[in-house]
Formats: structure tokens, sequence, C-alpha cells
């Protein structure tokens, strides 16, 4: 999606849809005034009508007739005035842009970014029509959509110090080019996406940004004792791959942020098999490694001034012969070890030996990412990620992060006490609590293995693939955990 900033009066702009933000109980706004009397009074006949009330994100599509330069607005509904904010305007942007899906509307211009006079409105109406418009077309032999819209003009009525907005939009596209990265490699179908693949796709990318990108292969993976990744991987014809990528500006004195993924490619839960209905889904379960090769590839393209280092243990949980299975005691790399009760909790089994790796970096954070269980979805929904940490302000920066760029974080509690829950007989501790507080003691079960370190886990398992579409996060893969980790990153000293 290409986008341009234009100067001139919004009203005098030819374009195939001029896209116009309305209040649901305010209808002063000059611009809206204008529209309306140019259409002979439309616009109140559709709100004394009830066909458009103005309501967050609902949407109209009306034909101007000649009337106005623009052959359509599309009016989007922005909510209450009083309560407008960012996310508002990043939703109405995506709404707007999924209205004209099937429309074959290619060109459009914006005057959303106009209801606030700062940068912020104009990266949200970026990013919202940018990931609003996202669709993963590559394996439809004909496109399903028109086309979509792929020309936004971000029109002003006044000039400003040349390249100003430029450089907000021109960023902002970068961010959603990162997120489009990981809902690419979240799309991917398993036959496709195996951890090789992830592995070429993250070295691809680092060539591309100047990033150091380090692959360790099946050998190299047992000369670092990662006997749990191993463990997780031998179920598999597919061989695990372990991806490190180092972006390092700010020189070597200065602790770098590291990022940790799960990978799995694919899991069908292994020998604890998990049922028929719905393992298709079960693709999407390298979101966290994805989230970590799209915000490594954000970081250096955006220039963060920040150290950062992604490390995604990838590989694909099956029930082959040498599979591991329940009843196996496994010495992960630290040194603990794991009775397995279930291989279906494979995503901490890889998780533990790269949090324990990641200990050599001494991070000044450590931040970890993983669709890592399906009561997390049970908690949340699909309306917020799972965060857990052992460090309070740690925690408070991301939760920070979450509410500055949209994408919600909830705070479960990670009490000493779940521990409880994962004693084992026979090893230092299970894989696998019972049903009870699962996501929690999933995320205990990681608090063994992050050291010394500030940490916080993240449970992405409702957010990263959503069964309907959003304002600006169509159905399918999210690509969550890219801005919330740069706009984290953004706030790093
Ligand atoms: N990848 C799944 C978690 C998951 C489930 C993500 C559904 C998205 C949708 C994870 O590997 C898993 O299977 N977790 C188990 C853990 C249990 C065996 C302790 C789960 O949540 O059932
Ligand atoms: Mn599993
Ligand atoms: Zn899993």
């Amino acid at each position: 999606m290409q986008f341009q900033i234009k100067v001139g009066a919004p009203l005098k702009h030819v374009c195939q849809a001029l896209v116009l933000g309305c209040f649901e109980d305010d209808m002063t706004q000059p611009l809206i005034k204008e529209v309306d009397q140019l259409l002979g009074g439309y616009l109140r006949t559709l709100y004394r009508q009830r066909e458009f009330s103005g309501k967050q994100n609902k949407t109209r599509i009306i034909h101007t007739l000649g009337k106005i330069p623009a052959d359509r607005i599309v009016l989007v509904g922005l909510g209450k005035k009083r309560e407008l904010s960012t996310e508002k305007i990043r939703q109405g942007a995506g709404a707007a842009i999924q209205s004209m899906r099937d429309t074959g509307i290619r060109s459009i211009a914006s005057l959303l970014h106009l209801l606030k006079e700062d940068d912020e409105y104009l990266q949200a109406v970026v990013e919202g029509a940018f990931l609003g418009g996202y669709a993963f077309q590559q394996y439809k032999s004909k496109r399903d959509d028109n086309g979509g819209v792929d020309e936004v003009n971000l029109l002003f009525p006044k000039k400003a110090k040349p390249g100003v907005r430029e450089k907000v939009v021109k960023n902002a596209q970068t961010l959603c080019e990162a997120v489009v990265l990981a809902r690419d490699l979240v799309s991917q179908p398993g036959n496709v996406a195996t951890p090789s693949y992830l592995a070429e796709k993250a070295l691809e990318m680092s060539n591309m940004y100047g990033i150091d990108c380090k692959i360790l292969e099946k050998e190299e993976i047992e000369q670092n004792n990662m006997a749990a990744l191993l463990a997780v991987a031998r179920g598999s014809r597919q061989p695990p791959r372990f991806i490190i990528l180092e972006y390092l500006p700010a020189g070597p004195m200065l602790s770098p942020t590291v990022l940790v993924g799960k990978g799995i490619t694919f899991d069908s839960g292994g020998i604890s098999l998990k049922p028929r209905e719905g393992m298709e889904k079960m693709k999407d379960d390298m979101a966290g490694g994805a989230a970590v090769i799209g915000t490594l590839m954000a970081a250096a393209a955006l220039r963060l001034p920040v150290n950062l280092v992604g490390l995604v243990p990838a590989a694909e949980n099956l029930p082959g012969g040498e599979a591991y299975k329940p009843g196996d005691v496994v010495r992960s790399m630290s040194g603990q070890t794991i009775e397995i009760v279930n291989t279906d909790a494979e995503g901490r089994m890889i998780l533990c030996d790269a949090l324990h790796y990641a200990q050599r970096y001494k991070p000044a954070a450590l931040i970890d990412l993983a669709t890592l269980t399906g009561a997390c979805i049970v908690a949340l929904g699909s309306f917020a990620t799972g965060l857990m940490g052992n460090d309070e302000g740690l925690k408070r920066a991301v939760r920070n992060a979450a509410e500055r760029c949209g994408e919600r974080v909830w705070e479960l509690p990670l009490w000493d006490d779940y521990g409880e829950l994962m004693k084992s007989d026979i090893a230092d501790m299970k894989n696998a609590g019972g049903p009870e507080a699962g996501t929690i003691s999933a995320a205990w079960f990681l608090k063994n293995f992050v050291g010394k370190s500030k940490w916080v886990h993240l449970d992405i398992a409702g957010t990263a693939w959503m069964d309907k579409d959003r304002p600006y996060a169509p159905k399918g893969a999210t690509g969550v955990g890219v801005r919330l980790v740069v706009e984290y990153l953004r706030g790093v000293k």
C-alpha cells in the first residue's frame, strides 16, 4: 500500500473515495457540515433515519454524483467526540479500508488524521489502513477481493515543514511491513513453513537489514545440550533450528534486550495427540517466533538505537517413532530435569532452553512471546495477550507500551505457590500441571530458566490469530507482538 502526503483543499480533491470520520454525538465539525451542505443535507438524513449512526467502526459508502470532486465519501464512525483516541482512529482507518474490500476502489484519500494536529493520528491512520488492508493471497489462483485499496492520499489543508509528515508516514509504513512479515510467516501452511524455512526467512531478512544472523542446526543444538528442544523435535522428520538474530548498534558495552519467540511450526500435540477439530490452526504455533523476526526487522529498519537480540527455537511437534513420550525425563540445557507428562506442553520445552541460552547475553530485559496455552484463550479470549513476569518495572513498561499501541495485555499473577502444580516425583519439575491455572503454571515453568534476568512472558495464544475480522486485523494472522515490542523499545534508554 502506497501513502502520499497531499496539500490542498480536502473537498476539492479528485479521488475514488474520500474517507471522513464522523461522531455519533456531534455533527458540528466544519468538514462534516460542508459535505452535508454540498450533498443537499444527505448526511443529516442518514443520521435522522438511523442508517448511519457514527458509532465506532460503522461505515457507509455514499456516492457524490458529481456534487463533490471525490466519486464517493466513505463515512466511518468514531464514537463519541470526547472519547476519541489514537486507537479509535487506528480502528476507524482499518474499518474504512475493510469496507471497501469488494468495491473495486483502489485509490483513496483520508481526512481522518486531521482530527488532531499531531503525528500520532497520522501514524495511526497509516497503521490502520495498512494493516486493515492486509490479505494473504499467495495460494489463491485468483485474488478474491478485487485487488483492494493500494493507494492512500493523506490530505492536509496547509503545508508543513518539508519532510516531517513524510518521515512519520515512512516510519509507520516500515513498522507495518514488519508486522506483515510476521503475518505472512504465520499464514504460511505448515508444509511450507518448517523450522528450516523459518531459519531461511530470518536469514534473508537479516541480510536485507544488516542484522547478524546465525542459525544453529541439529548438531550445534546438540553441542549446546539443548535437550529439551531436541526432545520435542525428535518426533518429526523436520530437523530443528535455533535462530539467533543480533542487532547491536549501541556497541558492546550496553546489555541488549533479548527476545525469545516460540517457533513450533506445527503442533499436533505429539504422542499426547490433540483432537482433530481445529488442529489445522496449529500452524500458527510459531507466531511468537514470527513476532521476534518481525521485531528485529522493524528495529533495524527504523534504526532504533537499542541493542536487541532475537532467539527463535524452531521445531515441529509430531508423534513419530522417535518422539518423546509421557514419562520421559529430559535434562534441559540449564541442567534442571523435566518429567514429561504431556508432550503437548512442548512450547515451554523449547523455550526453556532458549531462555537459558539467553543468559549469556546478560540481558537488560528478557521478553518471550509464545502461543503457549489454550488456558490463556479461556481466560482472556482473543482480546488481550496474557502478561506475567518477575520485575515490576519491566511489566509496567510493557503494559504502558501496550496501552499506547493498542495491542492489549493483561497481567496474571505468578506467585510461587503455583509451583505446587508442577512438582514431580522423579524430576525437578513436570512439564505440565493439571487443568488449573494452565497459563500461570506454564509461566511458572519458564521462570525457572530466566536466571536473574528481568523477564516478561507474553502468552499470545489468543491474540496471534483472529477467527473474525477486527478493524485492522482481518481474519487470520495478526502479527501481534511486533508493534508492542517496538513501542516498548522506543521507550528504552
Ligand atoms: N500451542 C498450544 C497452545 C494453544 C492451544 C495455542 C490452542 C492456541 C490455541 C500449546 O503447545 C499446548 O498445546 N498447550 C497445552 C498445554 C497443556 C498440555 C498443559 C494446552 O494449552 O492445552
Ligand atoms: Mn502443544
Ligand atoms: Zn504448542
